[in-house]
C-alpha cells in the first residue's frame, strides 16, 4: 500500500491517507521552540527543553494512538455534524486528505461535506510560537453554510516528567487567564515561574473553554466533546484540575466562500521584576507580549514569516546540492537527511515518537556525532554547541554522558564512565575545524563540570580527552570500556541479575579486565585528528607525539584485536573474546570492522585485514535490509554481556541492523575503493529506496530510523525509533564525503569519488568557508584515480587549496579513472 509520494520540486513529502502505519510525523521550528506534529495533527510543543519547558501534553504508551494534539473541529450547525479536518481524533471518512511535511512546516487539508479545511502549521523563525493558519472553504455550488470552529489543547503543567506522575499536587495548581479572546496558561506562575503560555485566535470569539473537563464533559475523549457536540463552549475558567485552551468561532461562508482564521500557541517570559501587571496583583503583564500576539495574528506577517522560513531552508540546503544519476541519493542529500541532521542536531535523542522527551536531554556522544552531519549548515551553532560540550567534561578528561539542554548541566543521575564519550568531543571538533578553518576555538576557556574557575583553553580538553584513554587501559593494553562504549548494551562491567535495574548505571564490576576495540579504533581515529591538527597549528613534535599513540594503539589493535577473519568486538571481564570465532554467540560485530578500517587499521598491510573483515562481515552480517550489528545473535541472557543479550533476537543492539552503524561500513568499504558495496549498502537502509517496502517498513519514508529488524526477527525489514538516531550526520557524511568524496580538510576541500561502477559521473555545488564550488565529476574509467582541474588549471593531488582573496566561486572539474 502507498501512502504517499516525494514531491522534490516543492521539498514535500505528501501522505494521501491519513491511516499510516505508524504516525508519520515532522517537527516544527529549529531554534528555541520546537513541535512535534504528526500527519493528522498529533504531538506536542515545548521551549528548548522536552522535559523541563513542555507547553502541551501529550499520552505516551496509551491507546488509542498518538493522543494529544494540535486539534480542530469543524461543526455544521444545521445538523450538528461535526469532524476533525485533521482526521483525528474524530476520524471521520474524509474525503481529499493530504499532508504535506515540508521543511520546518506541515499543512493538512482535507474535505467533508463540501467544506474544505486546510491547515499550515509552522513556528516563524526568531520567535517563540507556533501559527496555525487555518482556512475554511465551502464548496456547495448554491448553500450558505454556517459552521462552528472550535479550537483544543490540553497544556502541560511544564515539567513534562512531574506532569506525568504528581497528580496529588498537579490537579491543584492549574490557572490560567482570559483577556481580550486570548487564553493564558500560568500555572506556577504566581510563584517561582516567570513565563506562561498562550494561545490566541484572530477571530472574535463566540465562547471559550480553559478546563478540560468542562470541554469534554464526563467519561469523553477527545473525539467526542461536549462542547463541540452541543455547539457551544462552557466559558470555563480552570482552577486547579486540567487547564486546556479551546476558542469557539462562528463562521458563515457563501457558495464558493473562503475565510481564514489564525491560531498562535506561544510560550513567553516576563523579566522576574515585572512579570505582574500591578504590583501586588498576581496578573500577568501582558504588556510584553501583546505586541508578538498582535503582529503574528496579521495575515501579511504571517506571510511574511512563512517566506523567511522558506527562504532560510533554501539557504541551508543550497549549501550543498548534488545531482547524480540515482533520485534517491539525490533526496537524501539534498533535502531529507540534511533536514533530519538539523533536527538530530536540535533535539539529540530527546523529544520524538520513541523518546518520551523527559528521559534524555543532549547525549554527549550522541550530540558530538550529529554535528558532523550539521556543522556544514550553521558552523556558528555548531561552535556553541561543541562549547556547552566541553563544558559538561570532567577534569579527569571523561565526560557526562547527557545533559539537560535548558540547564546545560551534566546529568548526574548517569554521570559518566561511558569510556567512549572523550574521543567523540576530538571528532567533533576536528570536524568544525576542517569545516570552518576557525582556529579561535581552540582558545576558548572552557570550564569542566560546569565549574567557575576550572576553565583552560578548549585544546586541553581534547589532549584530557586522549589522556583518558590511555590512562584508562585493561591487560592487552587495549582501552577499558568502562560502562560501555559506542554500543550502550555491551555492558561487561555491569552483571545485573536485579530486574528493573539500568543497564547503563548499575556497574557492579571495577572495571579494570574488560576492553574494547572498538574505543581502540575511535582513539586512533582521534589521535590522527589531533596530529593533524597539530601539524596544521605548526606543533611538529606534538604531532609526531600524537602519530606515535596511534601507531602504538594501532600495533595494540593489530596484535590482540585481530580474531584471524575479522576484528575482535573486546575482551570481558573474564578476559575472554567478545566478538571472536571462538564464541559460540555473538561472533562477528559490526562496529569494529567499521571503525577500525576507517582508522587506517589493515588497509594495505600483508594479510590484507581490512579487505578481509569486509569480506567477512559480507558473508555473515549483511542481508537485504541493512546491515546486521552481530551474529549469531544471543539467545538468552548472558550476565556478562548485559543489556545486549536482553533483547529478543533480531531487535536493537541483539542482531538489529542497527542503522547508525551501517555508514560506517560504507566509509570502511569507500576507504578500500568499493564504490559499489559502498552505495549498494547505502541503497539498503535509504528511507527513500524503502518507500516502496511500506507495509514492511512502516516508519517514515522520508527520514532515517535507528533500527530495521534484523533477521532473526519474525518481522526482519521492519523499522523503528524514526528521526532521533546518529544514523542521520553518519549517513550523511557517508555519502557526501566518501562516496561522493568531497571532504572539507583543514587545508582545503578534498576531492575523491568513490562511485558505483555505473555511475558516468554527477555534479555538485558546495559552499565551503565562504567559497562556492561548483564541482562536476565525470568517470572516464573503471577505477577511483582522480584528475583534478581548478578554473581551468591542472591541480597535483586532490585537496582544492582555498582561491585568493576576493574570490567567491570555484569551478572544478574531475575525472574519474
Ligand atoms: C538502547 C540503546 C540506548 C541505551 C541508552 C538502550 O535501551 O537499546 O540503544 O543507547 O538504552 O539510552
Ligand atoms: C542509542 C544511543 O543514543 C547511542 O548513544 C548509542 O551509541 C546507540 N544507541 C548504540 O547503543
Amino acid at each position: 500500500m502507498r501512502y504517499g509520494h516525494f514531491d522534490d520540486t516543492n521539498r514535500e513529502y505528501v501522505i494521501t491517507r491519513p491511516d499510516t502505519p505508524l504516525p508519520w510525523i515532522n517537527y516544527l521550528g529549529c531554534e528555541d521552540y520546537f513541535g512535534l506534529i504528526s500527519n493528522t495533527a498529533g504531538g506536542y510543543s515545548f521551549y528548548r527543553d522536552a522535559r523541563l519547558r513542555r507547553v502541551t501534553r501529550y499520552r505516551y504508551n496509551n491507546v488509542p494512538l498518538d493522543c494529544g494534539g494540535r486539534y480542530l473541529y469543524l461543526r455544521d450547525e444545521k445538523t450538528g455534524q461535526f469532524w476533525s479536518p485533521s482526521w483525528q481524533p474524530t476520524r471521520h471518512d474524509l474525503e481529499g486528505y493530504t499532508c504535506w511535511h515540508g521543511l520546518g512546516y506541515t499543512v493538512i487539508t482535507s474535505r467533508y461535506a463540501s467544506i474544505e479545511a486546510s491547515t499550515r502549521y509552522f513556528v516563524p523563525l526568531g520567535a517563540t510560537l507556533e501559527i496555525w493558519q487555518l482556512t475554511v472553504t465551502n464548496l456547495h455550488p448554491s448553500q450558505t453554510r454556517h459552521l462552528s470552529v472550535f479550537s483544543a489543547v490540553e497544556f502541560c503543567l511544564w515539567d513534562a516528567w512531574d506532569d506525568a506522575t504528581n497528580f496529588q499536587r498537579n490537579l491543584s495548581i492549574g490557572e490560567v487567564e482570559v483577556d481580550g479572546g486570548v487564553i493564558y496558561h500560568k500555572t506556577e506562575y504566581r510563584e517561582r515561574r516567570n513565563h506562561f503560555a498562550y494561545f490566541a485566535c484572530s477571530e472574535e470569539l463566540a465562547g471559550f473553554d480553559t478546563q478540560r473537563d468542562a470541554f469534554l464533559g464526563p467519561y469523553r475523549g477527545w473525539d467526542r466533546p461536549a462542547a463541540v457536540e452541543r455547539g457551544k463552549s462552557c466559558n470555563s475558567l480552570a482552577h486547579g484540575w486540567a487547564p486546556l485552551g479551546s476558542h469557539h468561532v462562528w463562521l458563515s461562508l457563501a457558495p464558493g466562500e473562503s475565510r481564514q482564521i489564525t491560531f498562535l500557541l506561544g510560550y513567553h517570559e516576563n523579566p522576574p521584576e515585572s512579570k505582574f501587571d500591578a504590583p501586588g496583583s498576581l496578573t500577568i503583564n501582558k504588556q510584553t507580549v501583546k505586541p508578538l500576539i498582535a503582529h503574528f495574528l496579521q495575515p501579511e506577517n504571517v506571510q511574511a514569516a512563512f517566506a523567511r522560513l522558506r527562504d532560510y531552508w533554501a539557504e541551508l540546503l543550497g549549501q550543498f546540492q548534488v545531482e547524480t544519476p540515482d533520485v534517491h541519493t539525490d533526496r537524501m542529500v539534498n533535502l531529507w537527511n540534511a533536514y533530519q541532521c538539523m533536527v538530530t542536531f536540535n533535539l539529540s535523542r530527546s523529544a520524538s515518537y520513541f523518546e518520551s522527551g523527559v528521559g534524555r536531554g543532549m547525549g554527549f556522544r550522541d550530540s558530538n556525532q550529529d554535528l558532523l552531519g550539521f556543522v556544514h549548515m550553521v558552523p556558528a551553532r555548531a561552535r556553541q554547541r561543541i562549547l556547552d560540550l566541553a563544558a559538561t567534561q570532567l577534569q579527569d578528561g571523561g565526560a557526562y554522558h547527557q545533559y539537560q539542554p535548558l540547564t546545560k548541566q551534566g546529568n548526574n543521575a548517569i554521570g559518566g564512565g561511558f569510556n567512549d564519550d572523550p574521543a567523540w568531543l576530538v571528532l567533533a571538533v576536528a570536524a568544525y575545524l576542517k569545516e570552518s578553518g576557525d582556529r579561535s576555538i581552540l582558545d576558548e576557556l572552557v570550564p569542566y563540570d560546569n565549574r567557575p574557575g576550572s576553565e583552560t583553553p578548549l585544546l586541553e580538553h581534547l589532549q584530557r580527552c586522549l589522556r583518558y584513554t590511555l590512562e584508562r587501559r585493561g591487560p592487552h593494553g587495549l582501552p577499558l570500556i568502562g560502562r560501555a562504549d559506542w554500543n550502550d548494551c555491551l555492558n561487561l562491567n555491569t552483571f545485573s541479575s536485579t530486574p528493573g535495574d539500568s543497564f547503563q548505571t548499575a556497574t557492579s564490576r571495577d572495571g579494570r579486565t574488560a576492553e574494547s576495540v572498538v574505543i581502540a579504533a575511535l582513539f586512533i581515529l582521534a589521535a590522527k585528528e589531533m596530529a593533524a591538527i597539530a601539524r596544521w597549528l605548526g606543533q611538529a613534535e606534538q604531532a609526531q607525539q600524537y602519530d606515535n599513540m596511534a601507531a602504538d594503539m594501532e600495533a595494540t589493535v593489530v596484535a590482540y584485536g585481530w580474531d584471524g577473519e575479522w576484528f575482535l568486538r573486546a575482551y570481558d571481564d573474564a578476559g575472554d573474546k567478545v566478538g571472536s570465532a571462538e564464541c559460540e554467540e555473538g561472533q562477528i560485530y559490526v562496529e569494529p570492522q567499521g571503525l577500525c578500517v576507517m582508522a587506517g587499521i589493515g588497509s594495505g598491510d600483508g594479510p590484507g585485514r581490512a579487505e578481509k573483515a569486509l569480506a567477512s562481515l559480507r558473508q555473515h552480517l549483511a542481508t537485504a535490509h541493512g546491515i546486521l550489528l552481530q551474529q549469531p545473535a544471543y539467545s538468552r541472557y548472558y550476565l556478562h554481556l548485559g543489556e545486549i543479550s536482553s533483547y529478543p533476537p533480531g531487535y536493537k543492539e541483539n542482531a538489529g541492523i542497527f542503522c547508525h552503524t551501517n555508514p560506517w561500513i560504507m566509509i570502511a568499504e569507500a576507504i578500500v575503493g568499493h564504490g559499489d558495496q559502498a552505495h549498494d549498502y547505502y541503497q539498503r537502509i535509504n528511507p527513500s529506496a524503502r518507500e516502496e517496502l511500506g507495509d514492511l517498513h512502516r516508519c517514515e519514508p522520508y527520514v532515517y530510523a535507528q533500527m530495521i529488524a534484523g533477521r532473526d526477527a519474525p518481522n526482519h525489514g521492519e523499522a523503528k525509533n524514526s528521526w532521533l538516531t546518529g544514523t542521520a550526520a553518519w549517513n550523511y557524511v557517508a555519502i557526501t564525503q566518501w562516496i561522493l568524496g568531497i571532504r572539507p580538510t583543514l587545508q582545503g576541500l578534498q576531492i575523491a569519488p568513490v562511485l558505483p561502477a555505473g555511475w558516468t559521473g554527477f555534479t555538485a555545488t558546495r559552499t565551503f568557508r565562504g567559497v562556492r564550488y561548483h564541482i562536476a565529476v565525470q568517470r572516464v574509467g573503471p577505477g577511483n584515480e582522480v584528475q583534478l582541474t581548478v578554473d581551468g588549471q591542472p591541480l597535483a593531488g586532490n585537496v582544492v587549496p582555498l582561491p585568493a582573496a576576493g574570490q567567491t566561486e570555484v569551478q572544478v572539474q574531475v575525472t574519474v579513472h
